[in-house]
Parts: structure tokens; C-alpha cells; sequence
């Protein structure tokens, strides 16, 4: 199982990109165990940019056990939690679809989180990839919900506040007891990248208008042009860094 997470600032094409690497892996994991989708972001829209009907979130599931705490701890508890987790999981066409909702506040102490990781991450482990759209900024971060990640993209646009955030988020990133093995920044709306030294650079995606009338226009990620400017550049940033390292 390869895990790819996507950061950055609010607004920079997180969740588009997000979207377009699903696309693009379950084409390359056609004969493989798919791929699980994960919207991290409590304004959950991975969903909708992917056509996908949400069928429920972790977050309800959370508090649906506060609220009701069952009779008898124990295999019970254990049970109805997979139980749920399982019905929060949307299957879509090609892919499944996790949808995280409200995160728990920083100093909630939950036995009901510890065991929805652990099945997660059992959840997690049947798929090829998971891909994991996160909400603006670096609380996911700190909240260490991105924990072991294969590739973490740090998507910024190349202006002055796009360098100095992508920046900030790899120096996070740095910081924290988080296992990432390659971490990098994906240029999105623009032809050129920019220098930041010491960061790996995974490429550019261009502006490209076929992206954004798609979703002027309530489109999915589905019917953009797989051969557009902006498909073809995130193509070849996966081929480079997940598909065929080299
Ligand atoms: N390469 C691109 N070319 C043209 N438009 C793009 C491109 N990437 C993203 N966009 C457009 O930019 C807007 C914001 O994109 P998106 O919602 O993916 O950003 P985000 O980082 O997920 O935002 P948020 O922080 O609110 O979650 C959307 O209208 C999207 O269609
Ligand atoms: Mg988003």
C-alpha cells in the first residue's frame, strides 16, 4: 500500500490535484486492489469533485458512540465500530471513498479515536493506495492525522505567499514525529517553479481552463480531458515519484 498525501495553503488546487491522482492510479491499478480515497478535510468536497455520493463520516460515527456508549465494552463496542466505519465507506466507480467530517478538538481524549485508527489502518491496508485530500494550512500537521505517508505533496502556487507557506508546511512537516519517505512541492497553476532550497521539487501543473470550467460548471474530475495540459503534468509528476521512481 503506497499513501500519498496532498497539503497546502487554502485554495491552491488541493483537492483537484487530489483528484486527478485518483483518477490517474486507479487507471494504473486496474489489476490491483484499487484505491481508497480519503477526504481529510472536515469541508469535506473530494466527494463531490469525484461524482461520489457521501454515504456517511467517521466524524458521525465518533459521535454516535459518545452519545449512545454501548451496554457492555469490549467485542461489542469493537464490533459496532467496524460496523460503522464500514458503512462510512462509499463505494464509487473504480474507487472507495472515506470521509472523515469534524475533527476531534486537540486535547479530546477519546478511547472511541484510537480504535477508529486502528481500523482505519486495517481498512487502509486493502487498497494499492489510499490518497488523502487535507483541509488549508498545517493543522492535519500537527494533529499528526497524516502519520505514515509514502509521498507527501505540498501543493503551492509560485508567488511570494505560495514559497513562504509551501516552506512553513515542509518545516512542519520536518519538525514532527510523522514518518514521510519523500516530500515535495507540486507548482499548481503555473508554468514555472520556484527554488526552495532544500525541498524537493516534484514539478508543475499548469493553469489550465478546461480544470477550472469543469468546476465552474458542477463537473467531476471525470469529465476533464484525461489528455488535458493539467492531467498530462500530474501524469508524469506520479510516473516520476510513485509509479516508476527509478
Ligand atoms: N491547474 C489548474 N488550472 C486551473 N484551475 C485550477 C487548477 N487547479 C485548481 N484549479 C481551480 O482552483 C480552484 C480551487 O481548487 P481546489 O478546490 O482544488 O483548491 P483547494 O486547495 O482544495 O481549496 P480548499 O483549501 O478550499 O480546500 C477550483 O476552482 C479549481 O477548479
Ligand atoms: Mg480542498
Amino acid at each position: 500500500m503506497t499513501t500519498i498525501a496532498i497539503s497546502g495553503k487554502g485554495g491552491c488546487g488541493k483537492t483537484t490535484l487530489a483528484a486527478m491522482i485518483i483518477r490517474i492510479l486507479i487507471d494504473q491499478s486496474a489489476n490491483g486492489r484499487g484505491v481508497l480515497a480519503v477526504d481529510a478535510d472536515p469541508n469535506a468536497c473530494l466527494g463531490l469533485t469525484m461524482g461520489a455520493e457521501v454515504a456517511g463520516t467517521i466524524a458521525e460515527i465518533r459521535e454516535q458512540a459518545r452519545a449512545k456508549p454501548p451496554s457492555n465494552e469490549g467485542m461489542d463496542r469493537i464490533r459496532s465500530f467496524e460496523y460503522g466505519i464500514q458503512q462510512a465507506v462509499t463505494e464509487a466507480k473504480g474507487f472507495d471513498l472515506l470521509t472523515m467530517g469534524r475533527p476531534e478538538g486537540p486535547d479530546c481524549y477519546c478511547a472511541a479515536n484510537n480504535l477508529l485508527r486502528k481500523f482505519i489502518d486495517k481498512l487502509s491496508a486493502a487498497y494499492s493506495f489510499v490518497v488523502m485530500d487535507n483541509e488549508a494550512g498545517m493543522e492535519h500537521l500537527s494533529r499528526r492525522t497524516t502519520n505514515n505517508v509514502d509521498l507527501l505533496c505540498i501543493v503551492a502556487e509560485s508567488t511570494p505567499i505560495g514559497v513562504i507557506t509551501a516552506r512553513r508546511i515542509f518545516e512542519l512537516a520536518e519538525q514532527l514525529p510523522i514518518s514521510v519517505k519523500k516530500i515535495g512541492v507540486i507548482w499548481n497553476k503555473s508554468e514555472n517553479s520556484k527554488d526552495l532550497d532544500g525541498v524537493a521539487n516534484f514539478g508543475c501543473v499548469p493553469y489550465d481552463k478546461s480544470v477550472l470550467e469543469a468546476s465552474i460548471q458542477g463537473k467531476t474530475i471525470f469529465d476533464i480531458d484525461a489528455n488535458s495540459p493539467a492531467f498530462s503534468a500530474v501524469r508524469k509528476i506520479l510516473e516520476e515519484t510513485v509509479i516508476n521512481p527509478g
